[in-house]
């Protein structure tokens, strides 16, 4: 993969630190995963050092290490009833919709929980995420049990996906999520009905669960060459 460049990694720590600002003292905060959710990270630690109380809930085993490392007090999912926001990044969001494609950073479903148990979703981008349609830019990632997992990939291709197990980038063979399961990356190209097609997925045995997060999203936060737009549900 290139380098990131300074102006794209300044537009997404511009809309970090706008939705870091924004959290209230006395949050459940669910800390997102990937190189947009630790500005936010990074940001939320900065506040908490100057007297926020908050406690944070990852999405990640990498997001509890780096937000440990930083001194956010953080808890479980399980320990919590609920969570009042949650800030996460995203491979592709539809302005229109606020549809966001997630997972390619490998931790879709841990988010995908700490994001149904939130009573806020905000999502932040830098403008290179928009899209028109999901899936014109990146695979759908699709998380499946290890065993017979050539089963539910069968029948994701016969859904009209291009069928790739994501490989780990160190140890060599597949790469295992924080749940101990693969990842499939299915390329549908463009898609057309992604509520249909995240339901048709998630209808198929072994999967457990997807990237599509439609319906899930309260607000996105894109930092462009103008500064930072924030797109609300309607
Ligand atoms: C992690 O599984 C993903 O959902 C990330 O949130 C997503 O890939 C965005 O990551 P970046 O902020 O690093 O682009």
């Amino acid at each position: 993969m290139p380098p990131e460049s300074d102006e794209r990694a300044r537009r997404k720590q511009a809309a970090a630190e706008h939705a870091a600002a924004a959290v209230r003292d006395g949050a459940v905060v669910g800390l997102g995963t990937g190189t947009t959710a630790e500005y936010v990270i990074t940001a939320l630690a900065r506040r908490v050092g100057e007297g926020l109380r908050i406690v944070g809930v990852p999405t990640s085993l990498r997001t509890e290490r780096l937000a440990r490392s930083l001194g956010i007090p953080l808890v479980g999912l399980h320990e919590v009833e609920r969570v009042d926001v949650t800030i996460d990044g995203a491979d592709e969001v539809v302005p229109a919709r606020l549809d966001v494609l997630k997972g390619h950073g490998g931790a879709l479903l841990r988010e995908k929980l700490v994001a149904v148990a939130s009573e806020r979703e905000v999502i932040v981008v830098d403008d290179s995420k928009l899209v028109g349609q999901l899936g014109s830019r990146c695979a759908v990632p699709v998380e499946v049990v290890p065993f017979g997992w050539p089963v539910p990939a069968r029948r994701l291709e016969a859904l009209g996906g291009r069928i790739t197990l994501r490989p780990s980038s160190a140890a060599g063979g597949a790469f295992v999520t924080d749940n101990g399961n693969y990842i499939l990356d299915v390329d549908f190209g463009p898609i057309d009905d992604p509520a249909r097609l995240a339901a048709e997925i998630k209808a198929t045995p072994g999967v457990v669960d997807h990237g599509l997060f439609i319906g899930l999203v309260h607000e996105v936060i894109v930092g462009g060459a103008h500064g930072v737009e924030v797109l609300r549900r309607a």
